[in-house]
């Protein structure tokens, strides 16, 4: 696990945007996994800007969604395939077909999360995988005590889960009470994932996903197992990390032929 401490989401945007950049030119079909929330939004804002000023293409790419609300309506502003759209794939050239979801209206919710697993799968699994994480140590949402080894499937909201996404809704009321997620094992698969958090409601967060016992009480930690996994953090989201000054040493040191 790499843990690189950046002075704003500005420079946590770019960095993100350097890895999925570099993927893509080296791999024009790559396979990204999509977060939403507000922490990947200067991803995909210095990733629309590349495109437009710098010939970035996704013309081959595909696009996976971590997660979906379910009883969203349709088309629903903040169902998690309209923000995805909206945020980042209609400001780039990615084929529409190309980007996927899980199904958070399926009638048969089982067979639709299974399709989700298989689709990916079939696509040659996520090759970049972007990740916010939740108060609660939640990716995707995968809050405290899923199982470790878990797949495509519904879960629960936890209230402080519902309680930080209401700022997206006109009232808590409307937060849904359940999701579709893709599962941690599901999230473990891709071949690199890069997490970014910034401010301090993330920094107790960081610091049990980075520090903390790998356990379902924080569901992120499971990425202590992962063998490529970056951690992209603000000094705030920073602020309760042990090893916060070797990590700065650290990356501060880094030859440059490593790269992310
Ligand atoms: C969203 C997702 C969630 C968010 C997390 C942080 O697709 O999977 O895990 O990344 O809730 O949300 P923000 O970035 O809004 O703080």
């Amino acid at each position: 696990m790499e843990v690189i401490i950046l002075p704003s989401s500005k420079e946590i945007g770019a960095l993100a945007a350097d890895a999925i950049e570099a993927l893509v030119r080296r791999k024009p079909n790559a396979v990204l996994g999509l977060a939403t929330g507000s922490s990947p939004l200067p991803i995909y804002d210095e990733l629309a800007r590349r495109h437009d000023e710098e010939g970035l293409s996704f013309t081959q790419a595909h696009g996976f969604a971590l997660d979906e609300y379910v009883g969203l309506p349709p088309g629903h502003p903040e169902s998690y395939r309209e923000v995805i759209r909206r945020e980042f794939t209609n400001r780039v050239d990615i084929a529409p077909e190309n980007v996927h979801g899980p199904d958070g209206a399926a009638a048969d919710v089982l067979a639709a999360c299974d399709a989700y697993e298989q689709a990916i799968k079939d696509a040659g699994g996520v090759d970049l995988q972007i990740l916010g994480v939740g108060t609660d140590g939640h990716i995707g949402f995968n809050e405290p005590g899923s199982s470790l080894a878990s797949r495509t499937r519904i879960k629960t909201l936890l209230e402080q889960t519902r309680a930080d996404n209401a700022r997206f809704f006109d009232s808590i009321d409307d937060v849904p009470h359940h999701v579709v997620t893709q599962g941690l094992g599901t999230i473990m698969d891709a071949r690199h994932v890069v997490l970014v958090a910034t401010g301090e409601g993330k920094a107790a967060a960081v610091r049990d996903l980075v520090e903390g016992p790998v356990a379902a009480i924080c569901a992120a930690s499971v990425l202590q197992f992962h063998p490529h996994a970056t951690i992209l953090v603000d000094e705030a989201a920073a602020s309760a990390l042990r090893l916060a000054d070797y990590y700065r040493r650290t990356y501060a040191t880094k030859p440059a032929w490593q790269g992310l």
